[in-house]
């Protein structure tokens, strides 16, 4: 495969993740340019990632020997800036959530078929070692027939570490559009397409202290509700307990378990791309009731951690999906994190929103197929 050369839209915190897991792990692809609307941001992202050109996002977009172009803008400017990306004909990569609604979503997508590029969208953790080793183990039957998923993302927002917090709190975002993606996108991919949603919202902490950066010492207000609680069912039957917050201080909750007829797997939390599944088997519950020992007694409180089936060369890792897409370019195959997925996410996000302001189920329109999983295996790079 040739070496597909990168440009990065938006230098802010993220795009580091981003040049360094590249630089590091995946030779097929080359952080060729690097572009933002404050030009020093960008220069800064070059000289610590030896990036060879910063400029601006028409040069970016006017550079022939771009392939693949990163849209690592905040989710206000993802649209508008994809629009202009594929416009230019490159391929599109973009963070997520890819757009506020499916319309929208549909509208970048047909505009990539119309011009011929792919379209590839965060998250990608689904694509990394955990998950994907969650998913080999589902599919080997580990735990039979899987009914029920919790999966909970509690966390007290971002102002204690993001220097720009107020993005996250302002129309148009709020956890559902910010982290459910994540548990999404590991359910969908582990257990296939939603069926229907019911969902409600609060806002547990509307003023918010801004802990870091320029402002910190200020306040500011929530304009969005930063708590949904959601009950889901999959078309496979299995039903989902979905909760994803900007309000809780810490929890005890798991944040992804997925019950079967056979077991338990539990993993550590789909926002990130590593973390070895654990599971617990019904042999473990049951053999108690035929051997009255203190280890079969241990064992029936214990979940055993399973081995990762996949390289970890990093915890928290970002890249994998733009070198899937890179690798779907070159083989003129399909990308895992591919255009139906991503309008299936979007609306499963849209029916977050639109269940809890009505009080009513919402039915999915929209359906997809649940990306091939990896083999493992292979080096970082050989997905
Ligand atoms: N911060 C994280 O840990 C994290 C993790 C995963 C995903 N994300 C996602 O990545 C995206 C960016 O998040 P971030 O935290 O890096 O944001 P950030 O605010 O730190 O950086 C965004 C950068 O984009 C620039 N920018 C804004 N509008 C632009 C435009 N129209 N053209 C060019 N540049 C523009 C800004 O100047 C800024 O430097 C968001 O969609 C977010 O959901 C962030």
């Amino acid at each position: 495969m040739r070496v597909y050369n990168v440009g990065i839209i938006g230098c802010g915190v993220i795009s580091r993740t981003y040049a360094g897991d590249i630089r590091a792990f995946y030779p097929e692809l080359r952080v060729a340019a690097c572009a933002d609307v404050n030009p020093s941001l960008a220069k800064k992202l070059a000289d610590e990632f030896d990036i060879p050109r910063a400029c601006k996002t028409e040069e970016l977009l006017g550079d022939s020997a771009i392939d693949i172009v990163l849209n690592l803008t905040p989710p206000q400017f993802h649209v508008a800036l994809d629009r202009q990306i594929i416009a230019a004909g490159k391929h599109l990569f973009s963070e997520k959530p890819f757009a506020p609604n499916v319309a929208q979503a549909r509208e970048v997508l047909a505009l990539a078929a119309q011009k011929g590029v792919m379209v590839g969208c965060a998250p990608d953790t689904f694509l990394a070692s955990g998950l994907q080793s969650v998913r080999w183990y589902l599919d080997a039957g580990l735990i039979g027939k899987p009914f029920f998923v919790t999966a909970n993302m509690t966390t007290f927002g971002v102002e204690t570490w993001h220097p720009s917090p107020e993005s996250f709190y302002s129309r148009g975002s709020g956890p559902q559009y910010d982290m459910a993606p994540y548990y999404l996108s590991a359910i969908v991919g582990l257990l296939g397409p939603i069926e229907s949603i019911a969902a409600y919202n609060t806002c547990g902490l509307e003023k918010r202290r801004i802990y870091v950066g320029p402002r910190a010492g200020s306040d500011l207000r929530a304009e969005v509700p930063t708590h949904y609680t959601a009950i889901m069912r999959l078309a496979s039957g299995v039903l989902v307990n979905l909760n994803v917050s900007y309000d809780i201080y810490r929890s005890n909750l798991p944040m992804f378990e997925i019950y079967g007829d056979g077991g338990t797997l539990a993993y550590p939390d789909p926002n990130f791309g590593g973390g070895a599944p654990k599971v617990y088997r019904k042999e473990q519950f049951t053999d108690p009731v035929y051997r009255d020992t203190q280890e079969a007694k241990d064992r029936s409180r214990t979940f055993y951690e399973l081995p990762e089936l996949f390289p970890r060369p990093k915890d928290y890792s970002r890249g994998i999906g733009v070198l899937d897409l890179a690798k779907a370019i070159e083989t003129g195959g399909k990308n895992r994190a591919n255009g139906e997925l991503i309008v299936h996410i979007t609306e499963a996000i849209e029916g977050l929103m639109i269940s809890s302001e009505s009080g009513a189920f919402y039915r999915m329109t929209t359906t997809c197929e649940r990306p091939e999983p990896i083999m493992p295996g292979g080096a970082p790079d050989e997905i």
